[in-house]
């Protein structure tokens, strides 16, 4: 969702501000502006286009100090006007990052006090309340501070004011911002890869934490006001890992890291054939010992990766789970089990539902909690008791991929600790081995690509794909249909095919491609009834189906072969070929397959 990203250098900005911009694109956007200070003077430039526009608007603006936003339209269409930076009278400047809840009440004051808003959002309250605090004469950092004091909601901040050209204000709470340390300059941003051309030192600022950037310093004060240090960290992000190199998306790009995703993922297992609680944190035995059932929260692609957990969990370990959406849970009166594990998992680390669906369950007193995150330092990792962190790397697509597979291979690992605690981990050595094998697995998958790629362009022309699945590969046939809907904008739904009888078949003709998932397990024998009941609705019939399943290509029935079947981690494989039958159908739709229309990467938002 929003991006910021703000410099303050002996030299001009306006580039570092551009690229920082076009490096936070993948978190979606709809309009994108910036502001500098130059002579005394507010220079601001916006545009409901692409970064790109932006940039060849601002060709002449300069400035060493200045903020630069993404926006993803929450309050107000997508416009010029609504595009932030948003301004008070000349004199503020605000980027914003977050929903202010109070701010028709705050509005409705600052207009009877002769303040006009010129935009739909609840940002421009912001630039009001802090330009209404400087001109009783307070400096920018006491006025921004007291402006928060009067702010409901989540925020991540960047305040600049036209008569001061030596500070930038940040602020964050409950929106993810970090500050970038740099050699006589310094820069903020929303995430680390907007400023690794200028700096890898980054400073993770915690929640109600104020910062007052200065050239060659900056002094952060926590939520109470008092003044802390806080570590000063050097990413692991490398420049090169968030490039694009010979690939021609993100997405593709991301199908194929996989194989190394896991293995990075693994790491911590790789030189052992045993696993301990210990890969979960220091805390991770004593706390496993005390629980009796697992929760699991989640939202979109890490929802299914959970819904997949809960078959290894209840299987192989014993410990009954329940999933839940995140957006739902937090609204639901439920029954708290003081002895539940709850686990949330998030690629980002940063979903506004998943981190309140988190403080929703630590209030009603469900303090054994773990956090399956991607990105270290973010919220959700912060917020929990124990923390796993998938090593996929950076996830510029918006469209979920190596984040999915690696959290998997994290949840299959939480089963196989539970499990042995449990005392019913009789294969340890047998899972750990599959476990090794699996990067090895996942390439044969993705060497199916040319296959796949041609069998697209069947899809192209379709509006609608009904996807089917059982057992433990259900949520797969799940993710399958939501990659093709979020990049391709085909309808695309998802059933376990034992439920087709019961409503679905209905929609099954000529004319709606059919896409099943097909391993070679207990329920094969299920589904191939399944299948011929779409069969003999005339449905056409794409099934990845593993070796010795026996299902032969016909007329209407396409089988792709899959090279070999991977037993309780077979969810893994399956996934590989629907995420690249999704990215090849939208490469022949011509849709812009990282970027998908009206999403963002970071539901930082309710
Ligand atoms: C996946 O392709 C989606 N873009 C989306 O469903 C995503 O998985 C969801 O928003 C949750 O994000 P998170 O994992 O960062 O919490």
């Amino acid at each position: 969702m929003c991006g910021i990203v703000g410099a303050m250098a002996q030299r001009n900005v306006v580039p570092i501000l551009l690229e920082g911009l076009q490096r936070l694109e993948y978190r979606g956007y709809d309009s994108a502006g910036l502001v500098v200070v130059n002579d005394k003077m507010l220079e601001r430039v916006r545009s409901t286009g692409r970064v790109k526009e932006l940039a060849s608007r601002s060709a002449d603006t300069q400035g060493q100090l200045g903020i630069a936003h993404t926006r993803w339209a929450t309050h107000g269409a997508p416009s010029i006007k609504n595009a932030h930076p948003h301004q008070s009278r000349d004199m503020i400047a605000v980027v914003h990052n977050g929903i202010i809840e109070n701010y028709e009440e705050l509005r409705a004051r600052l207009k009877s006090e002769g303040y006009e808003f010129t935009s739909e959002t609840d940002t421009e309250v912001i630039a009001h309340l802090i330009h209404s605090h400087y001109m009783h004469g307070n400096s920018l950092l006491v006025s921004v501070q007291t402006a928060l004091k009067e702010l409901e909601g989540a925020y991540a901040l960047g305040v600049i004011a036209a008569d001061n050209p030596n500070q930038l204000i940040c602020a964050r709470r409950g929106s993810p911002l970090l500050l970038g340390v740099g050699i006589g300059e310094n820069f903020v941003a929303s995430d680390v890869s907007a400023l690794l051309p200028v700096t890898n030192r980054v400073i993770y600022l915690e929640e109600g934490d104020v910062v007052e950037v200065e050239r060659e310093s900056y002094r952060i004060f926590d939520a109470h006001g008092k003044p802390v240090d806080r570590a000063v960290q050097v990413s692991e992000i490398s420049n090169e890992s968030v490039q694009l190199g010979n690939y021609r998306h993100y997405m593709q790009k991301e199908i194929h890291e996989q194989p190394s995703a896991i293995s990075d993922t693994l790491e911590s297992v790789c030189n052992s054939t045993s696993i301990s609680p210990g890969i979960f944190g220091a805390d991770a035995a004593a706390t496993f010992s005390e629980v009796n059932s697992i929760l699991i929260l989640a939202c979109g692609t890490s929802y299914h990766a959970g819904m997949v957990a809960r078959y290894w969990l209840e299987e192989i370990a014993g410990i009954q789970c329940t999933v839940e959406i995140a957006s739902e849970y937090r609204y639901r009166t439920s029954v708290p089990n003081l002895n539940a594990l709850v686990v949330v998992l998030s690629q980002s680390g940063e979903t506004a539902d998943t981190m309140a669906a988190l403080n929703h369950a630590k209030d009603m007193g469900q303090g054994n909690t773990l956090a399956i995150c991607n990105v270290p330092e973010s919220a959700l990792i912060r917020a929990s008791k124990l923390r796993f962190l998938t090593r996929a790397g950076p996830e510029i697509g918006v469209a979920s991929t190596k984040a999915f597979t690696t959290q998997l291979v994290a949840l299959f690992l939480l089963t196989l600790v539970l499990a042995k605690q449990r005392g019913r981990l009789v294969q340890e050595t047998e899972f750990v081995h599959a476990l090794r094998h699996l990067p090895s697995a996942v390439q044969k998958v993705l060497d199916m690509e040319p296959q796949i790629a041609t069998l697209a362009e069947r899809f192209a022309s379709k509006h609608h794909a009904l996807f089917l699945g059982r057992g433990m590969h259900y949520p797969i046939a799940l993710e399958g249909a939501l990659k093709l809907k979020e990049i391709s904008y085909i309808h695309a739904e998802a059933y376990p095919a034992g439920e087709l009888k019961h409503g679905p078949l209905a929609l099954v003709d000529k004319d709606m491609p059919v896409i099943s998932v097909a391993p070679n397990d207990t329920l094969l024998e299920k589904l191939k009834s399944n299948l011929q009941e779409v069969r003999a609705r005339g449905g056409e019939l794409y099934v990845f189906a593993d070796a010795d399943t026996l299902i032969s290509e016909s007329d209407g029935v396409n089988v792709i072969q899959m090279p070999e079947h991977a037993g309780y981690l077979s969810p893994v494989l399956h996934t590989i070929p629907l995420q690249l039958l999704a990215y090849y159908v939208a490469l022949q739709k011509g849709t812009d397959v990282d970027k998908p229309r009206n999403l963002a990467k970071s539901v930082t938002v309710e």
